[in-house]
């Protein structure tokens, strides 16, 4: 084990050591915000000077400590206080902390900070969401070995920010009223603030704000495997234009409280609708759900795929689901607008069907039905493969077919699972075509349709997870009508599981306890 890995252990035992919060989620306080600290129903405080391994922060307005604790009744890590490559630390010491939050457990990182408004329409005080980023600091956090346990050589990051995370953030700021920026970070290393004439160049490469932080955090977080999503209190216009204000920091700081109000408790409520068990650990969340199984609703897509269903019955499907909190409600096409009318201002996600069931449409048909769906309201997209073609070895169609839709979803913020019909496939078809679908940036791998005659089996579920590793989802449906069958998919792996008698599932849970 490399030396550095070996300091993670240590600096993660001696946390575990002094709490018993094992966090879900992380986030990190970015300036003038580690208020939401606060917010925390706290275990513990723990000084960075503590952590054997931990860098010292020096800058004013960052506490500089980890805070465990639970918020939403979510378990959560908070650092408060953060460190900044023009503080003169390397990147592997930046990274390092952000590296220990992972081998926490917390497969999800919420993180915020502040930042200068490029785009001329944002004025301090807003909120924005961060969609994409630009590393404009010279240097990137990865440089230097690879830690091959962590993650790979040359991480993608394509999907850096989760679709599905801003999605769910932009419904939440719509619903709290309070108006929410999108736009493209730029890093700069700081510590000046940019000229003039750096703003707009910011501007034209397409940036709509600008900090000194968050980069290296997110890139080390997406090389382990964390799901992401960024938040900016924008503090100050930077646009470059000749009627900029000088900069400073104490209005920095102080534009980063009024913007920071309005963060926190939208982070707040973000975490509270945050569905955190798809993100955890295959491992973590068997243990979980031993402990907890009224939770099995948060990852079950209610699913109602008939052919006879009526809109009173999809009345009913949606009633459940806001009962029992289901993740979703999984239907077909004709009915999304009417679930969607049914399910507005819920965290239950509409999710439907593409190429639904036989997969043997035209690319250009599965890449219309995403975008009606998703036009109709749906968050989720479950398409069906062309299964001949996987079979006879037309991998560049079934990869094209995959890219097509992931980035029709993926561009709008919605969730796409990649239905491959394992019952109709030999195991190295399956193997194949989860790996495409890993390589097209799906975010899960789903067994099956049900309306063939195979469902999910344990040994596909086992299959699909060795194949897409510990950060994709795996989806197992079809056939599985009790509670002994549901447990037997999430210990071979899977972290949604689709199922039309999740109603009878949850009583038979209540029934046991
Ligand atoms: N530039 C860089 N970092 C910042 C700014 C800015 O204008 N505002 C807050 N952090």
């Amino acid at each position: 084990m490399s030396e550095h890995l070996e300091h993670i252990i240590l600096a993660r035992d001696h946390i575990w050591s002094r709490s018993t919060i094992r966090p879900q989620l992380a986030v990190i306080l970015g300036s003038g915000l580690g208020s939401l600290a606060d917010e925390l129903e706290v275990d513990v405080v723990i000084p960075y000077g503590d952590i054997p391994g931990f860098p010292q922060s020096t800058v004013a307005g960052h506490a500089g400590q980890l805070v465990l604790g639970k918020l939403e009744g979510k378990n959560v890590v908070m650092m408060q206080g953060r460190f900044h490559y023009y503080e003169g630390h390397t990147m592997p010491k930046i990274v390092f902390p952000i590296r220990v939050l992972a081998a926490l457990g917390a497969r999800m990182l919420i993180v915020t900070n502040s930042a200068g408004g490029l785009n001329p329409d944002f004025e301090p005080g807003d909120v924005m969401l961060i969609s994409d980023h630009i590393n404009v600091m010279g240097t990137n956090a990865l440089i230097g070995p690879n830690e091959d346990a962590i993650g790979p050589r040359f991480p993608d990051m394509t999907h850096t920010y989760a679709p599905d995370l801003q999605a769910l953030t932009k419904h939440i700021a719509n619903r709290m009223g309070i108006p929410l920026r999108q736009g493209i970070y730029a890093a700069v290393s700081g510590p000046t603030y940019e000229t003039r004439a750096e703003r707009r160049y910011l501007r034209i490469i397409g940036g709509d704000a600008v900090g000194m932080s968050t980069v290296p955090e997110v890139t080390a977080a997406n090389h382990a495997g964390m799901r992401i999503l960024g938040l900016s209190a924008i503090t100050n216009k930077a646009t470059g234009d000749v009627d900029q204000e000088p900069d400073s920091h104490e209005d920095v700081l102080a534009m980063a409280q009024v913007a920071g109000k309005k963060l926190v408790q939208l982070v707040r409520r973000v975490i509270n609708a945050v569905p955190v068990l798809e993100y955890m650990n295959p491992a973590d969340l068997v243990e979980l759900i031993a402990r907890e199984p009224d939770m099995i609703a948060e990852i079950i897509d209610h699913t109602l795929l008939k052919p006879d269903a009526t809109s009173q019955q999809i009345k009913q499907l949606c009633e459940e689901a806001l009962e029992f909190e289901f993740a979703s409600v999984c239907i077909n096409p004709i009915h999304v607008r009417y679930a969607v009318s049914l399910l507005a201002d819920s965290p239950v996600k509409v999710g439907t069907v593409v190429g639904f069931p036989l997969g043997a449409v035209t690319v250009e048909d599965k890449i219309r039905e995403a975008k009606q769906a998703i036009d109709d309201g749906a968050t989720e997209v479950d398409m069906v493969i062309n299964i001949g073609a996987i079979k006879e070895g037309n991998d560049a169609l079934v990869e094209r077919e995959i890219a097509s839709v992931v980035n029709t979803a993926h561009i709008r913020g919605v969730l796409c699972k990649v239905i491959i019909e394992a019952g109709l496939l030999e195991n190295e078809e399956k193997e194949r075509v989860s790996l495409l679908a890993k390589k097209a940036g799906a975010d899960y791998v789903k067994t099956s349709t049900g309306f063939t005659a195979g469902g999910a089996t344990v040994e596909d579920v086992i299959l699909m997870r060795q194949t897409v590793g510990p950060h994709m989802g795996v989806k197992a449906a079809g056939g599985i009508r009790t509670y002994d069958r549901l447990k037997e998919m999430v210990s071979a792996g899977a972290n949604r599981i689709g199922t039309s008698t999740s109603v009878t599932i949850m009583k038979e849970i209540g029934e046991e306890k």
